[in-house]
């Protein structure tokens, strides 16, 4: 699909994959504007030194890396999902899926839990500010904010990933003060944002297809493929930029140099070319090789923190609320983009 100023849309899987898997040609740098005015690392940068920041940062999000988090993170959830869980309902969004995975995710940083106020703040505006001028200053300062905050703390954080990160050698050298801040940048926005929709997303689906969620409530054990799926059904980073490299054809088009080619990820996740009955959303498919944390050298770092908590989440919340719907007096309104909702108000019972 072209749009109206000439960016492409790619939607079919076989496409999206050669986008995703092609990044000499489908670039990454020189893309989105959150704020940054250098690349943020590793997201932004292009081979060959995208994988020598990988080198360094996949052991830091490795599955055994993690594991040790997962111990506070599902004591956390209860504590949480008890202050409500005796209610008649809750606001899913306000009361759980925002503040759960951003308290995780400051103690895997080794920031601290009074900083989430100011860096929700920081990442809503980069991330959800919209389009227009304004929208487009206002990212710019707060892009200044998020470096200044990283300044002050690069230093300060007494352990976890910061410290890791900082202390990580690459090829015989650490990494640059402009580097760090570079890498911790995407790591905020990535981190805060990503977890806490994708809960949306769930919830809102099962509070809306009960014999999905009574499923999940007799049979925990489906949770890891339940979650699986709703991240394939879901999609909810909807689409990943590019900008091309050298003119390329693509279905009898010629692409000039410098296009941006958008990879539509929840097209490609519900293409029947790579899904046999792909809007059935099916928690027992035999495989499930989906595009919900993309592919190729840029698939998502954070994806093994992402499900331990996803599946944390949905294994207590569940255990504690098993009856839930949505209020029908509620509108829900979706951002696009990494699609969330600010409100996601529950009825129990
Ligand atoms: C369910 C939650 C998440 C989803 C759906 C998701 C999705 C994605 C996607 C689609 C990409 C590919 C971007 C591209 O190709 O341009 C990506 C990359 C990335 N994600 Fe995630 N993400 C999630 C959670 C996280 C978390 C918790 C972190 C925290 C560390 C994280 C860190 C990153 C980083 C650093 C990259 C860049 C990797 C690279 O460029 O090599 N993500 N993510």
């Amino acid at each position: 699909v072209r749009l109206a100023d000439d960016r492409v849309v790619v939607m079919r899987e076989p496409d999206v994959d050669r986008v995703l898997k092609d990044p000499a040609r489908f670039r990454s740098r020189g893309r989105v504007d959150t704020g940054n005015v250098r690349p943020r690392i590793p997201v932004d940068i292009d081979p060959p030194d995208h994988a020598r920041y990988r080198r360094i940062l996949d052991p830091l999000l490795a599955p055994k890396a993690i594991a040790p988090v997962a111990g506070g993170a599902r004591e956390l959830a209860g504590e949480l999902i008890d202050r409500f869980a005796g209610a008649g309902g809750c606001d899913f969004a306000v009361d759980f899926a925002v503040p759960w995975p951003s308290q995780v995710f400051l103690r895997v940083m080794g920031l601290p839990a009074s900083d989430l106020p100011e860096l929700l703040r920081l990442k809503d505006v980069a991330i959800h500010a919209g389009g227009g001028d304004a929208a487009d200053e206002q990212r710019r300062v707060v892009g200044q904010e998020i470096y200044a905050y990283f300044d002050r703390h690069l230093d300060q954080a007494g352990g976890g990933l910061i410290v890791q990160v900082r202390e990580a050698e690459l090829d015989g050298r650490r990494l640059t003060h402009e580097e760090l801040l570079d890498v911790f940048y995407l790591f905020v926005l990535a981190g805060l944002d990503t977890v806490t929709a994708s809960l949306e997303c769930f919830i809102a689906f099962l509070a809306d297809h009960p014999a999905h969620r009574r499923r999940i409530v007799e049979e925990p054990g489906i949770i890891p493929a339940a979650v699986e799926e709703l991240l394939r059904w879901e999609t909810p980073v909807e689409v990943v930029p590019r900008v091309l490299g050298i003119e390329t054809a693509l279905h009898g088009e010629r692409l000039a140099p410098e296009t941006w080619v958008h990879a539509h990820l929840g097209s490609a996740n519900t293409d029947a070319r790579a899904f046999e009955r792909p809007y059935d959303v099916d928690f027992d498919r035999p495989a499930n090789p989906h595009y919900a944390f993309g592919k190729g050298i840029h698939r998502c770092l954070g994806s093994h923190l992402a499900r331990l908590e996803l599946r944390i989440a949905m294994e207590e919340f569940h255990r504690r609320v098993p009856e839930y719907r949505l209020d029908e007096t509620a509108e829900l309104t979706w951002r696009p983009g990494i699609r969330s909702v600010e409100h996601l108000p529950l009825v129990f019972g």
